[in-house]
């Protein structure tokens, strides 16, 4: 019990540190030097359990797909529960008029067990006023839907926050002043004007991102026995994030005006690592975005550079299961790696996006397991990563006429203006052309 509270204590600690900016962006003790990452051998995304290798795309679908999806299940993420059967859907506001008339703007609670006072998460969703449903981007945020916006209308959440007094954060909660604290990450206007839906929730409505043993957020309903103790391969928070996110898409199936076939999924950071696990755990989403994700997101753990599995599973205790605690400071014992997280995607298209001060997340990294992915998408009849190099690309020269999108931005750790422009473009070409 101890151990675990000290922990939180730390985890806490370093959220702060990372989300603060004045960041440890490059925390000392850690492997920032090319030349120093280990040699290692990866599993191969198209060789199955038992030796044998996968010829065809039926092979793929009906036994290594599914083989692969279970090692990231038992051994990183947690299994997570289906879909709720006494869940419910409210729209709890409307505006037609929203953005000076070119959008509408609405609010929809989800009642995961069917009743007010259960857990719940609120959806905000801006579309185009047009007669057919749209594309969407669905995300979570990390400050509460009010703030990316600073809109009066829009609902102040009143849930657990980290302090950021700067921003309006105090005693773990939002004041007025954060309204639109975040709006630098998401460019409303232009998304409506590029044709498509944003959708986004957040992610503490879901799961608060602090270790507590797996019992609050929607847990709670899945832990009824006070006594009980998670399983080993139970899911972590990013998992429970990942869950949340393909309940708010069973939402937007039934929207007007959203096109439920055409949802891209997309996340920063932490969210970025959520985004890619509900991308492999939920094929309804049609697009699959993973911005600055790092370490148990779309990096090779391998490579041990930046962030390791130890570090990420000592600070942040709550967010993989706990089977994934066996790998630190022993990622070749892995029986996966993540570019085998990104295969998961195929035929899919999926994005993953760096930025140059990201050291800490370990942008080649990134850009290897897109690389090494590449193999599945070309059974499957799809050119993968374009260029076929396993060098990076410039820097500000995005790869993006293939299944794998790719850039490594200038810049630090964010989601900027830049890669939501790249993820336009790249959502022009797979969700809309051709239709
Ligand atoms: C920390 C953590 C990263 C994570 C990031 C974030 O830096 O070490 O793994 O991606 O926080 O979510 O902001």
């Amino acid at each position: 019990m101890r151990t675990r509270m000290l922990l939180a204590t730390l985890a806490v600690a370093a959220m702060t540190e990372m989300v603060s900016g004045n960041a440890l962006a490059q925390p000392a003790g850690y492997n920032y030097d090319e030349e120093k990452v280990p040699d290692f051998d990866l599993p191969d995304p198209l060789v199955t359990q038992d030796g044998a290798r996968v010829k065809d795309a039926r092979t793929w679908e009906s036994k290594r797909r599914p083989e692969i999806l279970e090692l990231f299940r038992e051994h990183v993420y947690g299994r997570r529960p289906g879909r709720p059967e006494r869940m419910t859907f409210e729209v709890t506001s409307v505006d037609d008029e929203a953005l000076g008339g070119k959008a509408i703007r609405k609010e929809v609670t989800v009642f995961f067990d069917g009743t007010a006072d259960g857990p719940q998460m609120s959806i905000l969703i801006y579309a185009p006023r047009t007669q057919e449903p749209v594309p969407a981007f669905l995300g979570l945020n990390f400050s509460g839907n009010h703030s990316i916006e600073d809109d009066p209308e829009i609902t102040l959440n009143t849930g657990w926050f980290r302090n950021r007094p700067d921003r309006g954060y105090v005693n773990h909660r939002a004041s007025e002043e954060s309204r639109g604290s975040a709006s630098s990450r998401w460019p409303v206007e232009r998304i409506i004007d590029r044709g498509y839906a944003l959708a986004t929730i957040y992610y503490g409505d879901i799961d608060p991102d602090f270790d507590d043993g797996f019992r609050n957020g929607v847990h709670a309903m899945f832990y009824r026995d006070e006594g009980e103790k998670p399983a080993a391969d139970d899911w972590g928070s990013i998992a429970t994030w990942a869950w949340g996110l393909s309940r708010a898409l069973d939402y937007l199936e039934t929207d007007e005006n959203v096109d439920g076939e055409r949802v891209a999924v997309l996340g920063h950071s932490r969210l970025g690592k959520t985004s890619l696990w509900a991308g492999a755990e939920d094929e309804r989403f049609a697009l699959v975005i993973s911005n600055d994700s790092g370490c148990g997101g779309a990096a090779l753990s391998r490579r041990r550079f930046g962030e390791t599995v130890e570090r990420i599973n000592t600070s942040f205790p709550h967010w993989f299961c706990d089977n994934f605690v066996q790998y630190n400071g022993n990622e070749d014992a892995l029986p996966v790696d993540q570019h085998m997280l990104i295969a998961l995607m195929a035929p899919r298209p999926v994005y993953i996006a760096s930025a140059v001060k990201d050291v800490w997340a370990d942008p080649r990294g990134e850009y290897l397991s897109g690389y090494y992915a590449d193999p599945v998408y070309e059974l499957l009849g799809k050119e993968g990563l374009p260029g076929d190099s396993d060098q990076l690309p410039a820097v500000d020269q995005p790869v993006k006429t293939g299944t794998i999108g790719y850039h490594i931005r200038s810049g630090g750790h964010d989601l900027a203006e830049y890669d939501w422009e790249q993820y336009l473009d790249f959502a022009d070409l797979h969700l809309k052309q051709g239709r």
